[in-house]
């Protein structure tokens, strides 16, 4: 499962990327509005040159053609554009004008099987479920994931599940279970990936272990 990073923040998607693990990012609205008042064009382009895979960047229209023009306005901003568009019937509209002239689409905001039927229909790149969001209101936004990917899959359909509305580490594991191609985290799911207390332990304990007998000097490069 690839890792996205699910923020409009430069350092931690820099910090993302330093660690060689993420491979795009998503963006949204509020994950813009949460930098300030930024120029979104500028943004953008700066994501995209950070992050080598796909910077998903959504548009504000809510009817097709505004979609659409929007859309050919921002996969001019930069080669690694996938451009957003809810899971509604205008979204499908654009996205059918998109895909058509090779736009890559993630049908976001999609909370069923059957969104995510309509969006591998229309020629989506990605269709996102959202997951957390799902939980929030008592339903099992994890059963979604597996059900998309399965009808995927069953279908050999070439649209990706990226899991999305990740809350915690346990989402991400899930996910992976359930044979998410992606699934995007924030930034603080991603640092809490890494964390297990046995490696902490583990590290002291070599360290100690080899200070106890070799003394303090680690491997040192020959002068
Ligand atoms: C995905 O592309 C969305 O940006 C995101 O996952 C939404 O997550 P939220 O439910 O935490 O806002």
């Amino acid at each position: 499962m690839r890792l996205f990073l699910d923020t409009a923040n430069i350092e931690h998607i820099r910090h993302g990327v330093e660690l060689g693990v993420v491979s795009g990012v998503t963006t949204n609205p509020s994950l813009v509005s949460k930098e300030g008042k930024v120029d979104y064009k500028t943004l953008v382009k700066d994501i995209c040159c950070i992050v080598p895979g796909p910077v998903s960047t959504e548009v504000l229209s809510q009817e097709a053609a505004g979609m659409v023009a929007e859309a050919r306005e921002i996969v001019t901003w930069a080669e690694n554009i996938a451009v957003k568009v809810p899971c509604t019937l205008e979204g499908l509209k654009a996205t059918a004008v998109l895909v058509r002239e090779h736009v890559k689409v993630n049908m976001t905001l999609c909370f069923s099987l059957n969104q995510a039927i309509l969006a591998a229909e229309a020629g989506a790149t990605f269709v996102s479920p959202f997951v957390g969001r799902l939980d929030d209101i008592g339903e099992d936004g994890m059963q979604l994931v597996v059900d998309i990917t399965r009808y995927l899959s069953y279908y050999k359909l070439p649209t990706q599940v990226i899991a999305a509305s990740i809350r915690h580490p346990a989402h991400c594991l899930s996910a992976a279970n359930a044979g998410a191609h992606i699934a995007t985290v924030p930034y603080k799911v991603l640092l809490q990936m890494v964390e297990h207390p046995l490696t902490d332990i583990g590290v002291r304990r070599f360290a100690d272990d080899w200070n106890k007998v070799m003394g303090t000097a680690g491997i040192v490069p020959p002068k």
